[in-house]
């Protein structure tokens, strides 16, 4: 999708469609709309005393040849109440606006944001919601269409504002096509995506964006003792991979924080010996959208530049039960020494993640963000809306959900209360894998990885129930969603 800003007035850019929005209760059509309805004789206003346009939130009112417009169609979408707009909304306005357009043959847009919204931060976001909004998980579909929007022009924004906008244009495309390079990602089934082949998905990656990168093979996992990710690869015949990926700034400053970034990448959860249900069962190859997100984040930072050092790791395997595969009762040792129950075989994300969060403070990390698909009890707790976002100390938590809520990420605090800790204890190790007694499975998951982290501020990011969505929203194709990395790069460049 081409992207720049419109250089000609909103009314005499052509195009297939000009699109611009309507507030809940925006009967006065001020500024350009007030313009648009004038030239269009009062048609606006019209629709809205019938009661057709209210600009209830992402309603779609689209008008052909509209007069006074060199534009073939004007899209109007749904803003909802003037005093609950954020900037950030015009991700979802701009994205639903691509979705309903490119089903109707519509290849060029222009894009006219209103008199209140015309700073980087809303270009930035209307460029990120429409190329996140224009990709489809229909790769190995032989008879995909191609509807993808050709271009798009950013109209009503101040020319004076010049580098600023050139940038924010340009951090929207990087970030949301970062996006989109997880989603594929996550789409991609497992034997088109074993840990061998995200591997080389990761080198590819680095050497187009200029990351140093190193991939660990099963003997250097072995020699480096990561009993619990060995402990999970060992049933299956494809071997483990270990991704580090590292960015470093141009002029890193004597003493900065190392941010390292972990993600769970099993290619394949069939649970293992404590086997799943055949039900849904296929939706395990998405288990490794922590690993993917980890990545997008490093793709996009490669381009943003922050000022810290950052290094991904990314422990990657299957998880399945084959002849040697671990059973329960199996006692593991971690890389730290620590020593592991496996009471079921399911939880394994919690322990590739122990050995990864460890490898990555002795890489010299001196603050970890892990993002997993861990468990299903997150969406017990918080559905598909919010992802679960853990931490210690609190303030470093707080810091982040600040980074969230800037990126227009619903994440919601979830407990690390001690109780938890007392609940993986085990009989005859240090630790168990599964929490003992009812309920806060997502809590005890977090503990778990909270042992391998000990003092280092550390965000866990619960992802299990956000990272894929199984119904369409009207902004976002079903599938992946590439949910979190906005704010981690977003952390990352405030840290
Ligand atoms: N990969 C799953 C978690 C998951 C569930 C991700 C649903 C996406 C959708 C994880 O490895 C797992 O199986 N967790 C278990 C843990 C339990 C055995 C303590 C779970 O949540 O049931
Ligand atoms: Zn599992
Ligand atoms: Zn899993």
């Amino acid at each position: 999708m081409e992207i720049q800003l419109e250089s000609q007035p909103y009314s005499n850019a052509q195009s297939d469609a000009l699109v611009t929005y309507v507030f809940d209760k925006d009967d006065k059509f001020d500024g350009v709309l007030g313009e648009i309805d004038r030239a269009m004789g009062g048609r606006l206003a019209s629709l809205a005393s019938t009661g057709e346009l209210t600009g209830k939130s992402l309603e779609l009112t689209l008008l052909h040849f509209p007069e006074g417009l060199a534009a073939k169609k004007l899209l109007l979408v749904g803003a909802g109440k003037p005093e609950k707009f954020r900037v950030s909304d015009l991700r979802r306005i701009a994205g639903t606006a691509v979705r309903h357009l490119k089903t109707r043959g519509v290849k060029k847009i222009v894009f006219l944001t209103r008199e209140g919204e015309r700073g980087p931060a809303a270009a930035q976001a209307v460029v990120e919601g429409m190329i996140v909004a224009d990709f489809e998980s229909d790769k190995y579909r032989t008879d995909r269409k191609n509807r993808q929007i050709e271009s798009v022009a950013l109209s009503g924004f101040d020319g004076g504002l010049g580098a600023d906008l050139t940038a924010a244009i340009e951090n929207g495309r990087v970030i949301a096509e970062s996006q989109n390079f997880a989603r594929d990602l996550i789409n991609e089934p497992s034997n088109k995506l074993t840990p061998r082949m995200l591997a080389s998905r990761a080198e590819a990656m680095a050497k187009e964006a200029g990351l140093a990168i190193e991939i660990l093979d099963e003997r250097k996992i072995t020699d480096l003792k990561m009993g619990a990710l060995i402990g999970v690869a060992q049933g299956s015949v494809e071997p483990p991979r270990v991704i580090v990926v590292r960015y470093t700034p141009e002029n890193p400053k004597p003493g900065a924080p190392v941010l390292g970034l972990v993600g769970k990448a099993v290619t394949f959860d069939t649970g293992g010996i404590s086997i799943k249900p055949a039900n849904n069962m296929e939706k395990m190859k998405y288990d490794m959208g922590g690993g993917a997100t980890m990545l997008a984040a490093m793709r996009a930072l490669a381009k943003l530049k922050p000022s810290i050092p950052v290094i991904a790791v990314i422990p990657a395997t299957e998880n399945m039960p084959g002849g040697r595969a671990q059973k329960p009762g199996d006692v593991q040792v971690a890389m730290s020494g620590k020593t592991i129950e496996v009471i079921n075989t399911d939880a394994e994300g919690r322990l590739i993640l122990a050995d990864a969060v460890y490898y990555a403070r002795q890489l010299g990390c001196t603050e970890l963000i892990d993002a997993a698909t861990l468990t299903g009890a997150i969406e017990v707790a918080l559905a598909n809306v919010h992802v679960g976002a853990f931490g210690t100390p609190r303030e470093y938590l707080d810091r982040f959900l600040e980074s969230a809520k800037a990126a227009g990420e619903k994440m919601w605090p979830m407990p690390m209360d001690e109780e938890y800790e007392e609940m993986i204890k085990s009989n005859i190790a240090d630790i168990r894998n599964t929490g003992s007694g009812k309920g806060g499975g997502a809590s005890t998951g977090a503990w778990f990885i909270k042992e391998f982290v000990d003092d280092t501020p550390w965000i866990h990011l619960d992802i299990a129930s956000t990272c894929w969505a199984d119904d369409g929203r009207p902004w976002l194709a079903k599938g992946p969603t590439g949910i979190a990395i906005r704010s981690i790069v977003d952390f990352a460049l405030k840290e």
